[in-house]
């Protein structure tokens, strides 16, 4: 398939998980992906494997918590191509305690990843989206944008953040023909959730709690990514998709 032939994606958090099968199967649809992490090893790992399969990537450097970080990779990439057709603002973290015993540089680090970050890219990137004819940015939320559990305070207050963010940029960049849609995924075995997953009774509580009765897969996500990013999503903005196995429909 060549869905995403001549287009350039930019993915965040693109060295690990969700991310980086983001943009393994972006590139495998013939886009041009540039591989964005705060771990630039992970970045080059990532942006070798899609050109060793024959796609083609460029790994770029950036802390999304960082202004002037986020600038230089939008920059690069107009020295580069001078081209961007979608954003996929996955990159994500989360401090796991009470947010009694949470301490101010914590939640800070929590906001500006998850949400703070995207709305970076979102901003600093619109010149260069602005003069694409299929223009997409995906914002990856979470079935905790909705709900929560404990120790998970920060972290889903900023992924319903992170879906107000998108309903707010649909409306702001809908007049220059720029898509804003977010999704929400269940659990998805990544290194984010390891702590999870690796805790026999936990893994139980939340395999019981998805009727699918399995975790989900990063190319499962992916593949929700880029039909909102694609043309067959033309008529969708400010829109969520979840993608959970059936999590938030049961009980
Ligand atoms: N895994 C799940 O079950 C799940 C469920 C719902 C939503 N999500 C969301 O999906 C996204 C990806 O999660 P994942 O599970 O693949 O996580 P992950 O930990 O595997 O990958 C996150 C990536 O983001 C990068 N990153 C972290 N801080 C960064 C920063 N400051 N600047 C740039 N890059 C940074 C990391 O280096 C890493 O490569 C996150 O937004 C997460 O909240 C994940």
């Amino acid at each position: 398939m060549t869905r995403f032939n001549n287009r350039y994606v930019l993915v965040t958090g693109a060295g690990s998980g969700i991310g980086a099968a983001i943009a393994h199967e972006f590139a495998r649809e013939g886009a041009f992906v540039y591989v964005v992490d705060i771990d630039v090893e992970r970045a080059e790992d990532v942006a070798g494997q899609i050109k060793n399969a024959g796609g083609q990537a460029l790994e770029v450097q950036a802390d999304v918590t960082d202004g002037p970080s986020v600038k230089a990779a939008i920059e690069a990439i107009k020295a580069h191509s001078g081209k961007l057709d979608i954003i996929v603002n996955n990159a994500g973290m989360n401090v796991r305690t009470d947010l009694r015993h949470m301490t101010d540089e914590e939640w800070d680090l929590v906001l500006q990843v998850n949400l703070v970050g995207g709305a970076r890219f979102a901003r600093d990137g619109f010149e260069l989206l602005k003069n694409s004819d299929h223009a997409a940015i995906v914002n990856l939320a979470s079935v905790m944008a909705t709900r929560s559990t404990r120790q998970m305070s920060a972290y889903s207050s900023t992924k319903a953040a992170m879906a107000s963010l998108s309903r707010g940029l649909a409306v702001e960049y809908a007049p220059f023909n720029i898509r804003v849609n977010y999704l929400c995924p269940g659990f998805v075995a990544t290194n984010l959730t390891s702590r999870f997953v690796r805790n026999p009774v936990v893994k139980e509580q939340i395999l019981n709690r998805t009727p699918m009765g399995r975790f989900g897969e990063p190319e499962e996500i992916a593949k929700a990514a880029l039909f909102l990013a694609s043309d067959d999503a033309s008529y969708m903005t400010g829109s969520g998709i979840t993608v959970d196995g059936g999590m938030m429909a049961a009980l």
